[in-house]
């Protein structure tokens, strides 16, 4: 391991405390994930703002995110005539097993005028995998994304992270105005390192705690809205324009995606995938019974499936997968071939 340098830039609207921290976020979740780090990987990062800047330190951020142990300094910027306003420039150190010359360099909201050399369309390839709960789409996606290097993106995590946010509000999530309401106090974002996937919910992290029965039935129910639904689609194609995704949930290939290369509609029987969800709930240490796992799941299967608003349903132009009687391995081996000779066309 060597350690590496890596630029980024951003700049933001306003010279708020809310804007310095959600425009650095961005930054450093962008820096993070294209280069594939792990928060412990980073040594230290020296920030510098415009004059016209100074709500908040972008160093806080990176705390917010986790970055506790990396040396963090914040310093003004100088300025030329014409250089960008309201920027925020980062220059991380990590350690990294890759070249100095391999390292991807971060440039957002317009801070890519600084480097008009990087400016180029690029088309990235979408993988849709649809199915009903405890079809075995996450595990899958997972396994998929490490071997070929793309983003995994799980939808059903942005709705359990609203249903989360009503639960612990005392917000009714059966009641769609008060959800809509609190719809604009909620920033979702996902954070990829190395090792895994942060979901965090108003900059905390919110990954173990979205996963309970509990919230299922939440996010089942927040996803019937279309308020709901229109806020997070939006931001799950402005995902999926930024890198090769596959991207798991239930109108991806039919909704979200429609264009997706690849499109992979997994099903199950009800009883095996209820089995599957108990054992992965008990490995998770959440105490539950597999009668009520299958209650549950029978019960989203026909939320899912009949609500009004993009409902779960195969697309026309996916493939069937019945995975009752596969293997993870002989699934994640099946669409990691169609990926390949889609690549390979
Ligand atoms: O995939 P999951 O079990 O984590 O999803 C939780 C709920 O979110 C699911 O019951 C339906 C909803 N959802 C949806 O409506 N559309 C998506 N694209 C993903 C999930």
């Amino acid at each position: 391991m060597s350690t590496r340098a890596i630029r980024g830039a951003t700049t933001i609207s306003e010279n708020s405390k809310t804007a310095v921290m959600e425009g650095t976020v961005a930054l450093l979740k962008d820096m993070i994930e294209n280069n594939r780090l792990d928060i412990d990987d980073i040594i230290s990062i020296i920030f510098t703002v415009t004059k016209d800047i100074n709500a908040a330190f972008p160093a806080a951020a990176a705390r917010q995110i986790g970055i506790v142990n990396a040396g963090l300094l914040d310093f003004p910027q100088f300025e030329v005539a014409d250089s960008l306003k309201m920027c925020i420039r980062a220059l991380m150190f990590v350690e990294s097993e890759l070249p100095q010359k391999e390292m991807k360099h971060s440039y957002l909201n317009g801070a890519r005028t600084l480097r008009a050399d990087l400016i180029k369309e690029e088309k990235h390839i979408a993988v849709a995998l649809d199915g009903p709960a405890g079809s075995g789409k996450s595990t899958i996606a997972k396994m998929v994304a490490k071997e070929l290097g793309f983003t995994y993106i799980d939808t059903g995590a942005m709705y359990r992270s609203v249903a989360f946010y009503c639960i612990s509000r005392d917000i009714d999530y059966n009641d769609e105005t008060e959800v809509l309401r609190a719809l604009n106090d909620i920033r979702l974002s996902i954070v990829n390192t190395k090792r895994k996937q942060v979901y965090l919910l108003n900059n905390t992290d919110v990954s173990h705690l979205i996963r309970s029965p509990g919230v299922s039935a939440g996010a089942s129910a927040v996803a019937t809205y279309k308020g709901v639904r229109d806020r997070l689609v939006a931001m799950q194609r402005e995902l999926a324009g930024k890198a090769n995704v596959i991207m798991d949930g239930r109108d991806i290939g039919t909704n979200v995606l429609p264009d997706a290369q690849i499109k992979i509609y997994m099903d199950g029987a009800v009883e095996e995938r209820a089995k599957r969800r108990f054992e992965e709930l008990e490995l998770r240490g959440i105490t539950t019974t597999y009668e009520h796992v299958l209650e549950d799941i029978k019960q989203r299967d026909h939320n899912d499936s009949n609500r009004r608003y993009n409902p779960l349903r195969k697309a026309e132009d996916a493939v069937l997968l019945d995975t009752t009687m596969l293997s993870i391995e002989e699934v994640k081996d099946f669409i990691i071939d169609k990926i390949k000779d889609y690549m390979e066309e």
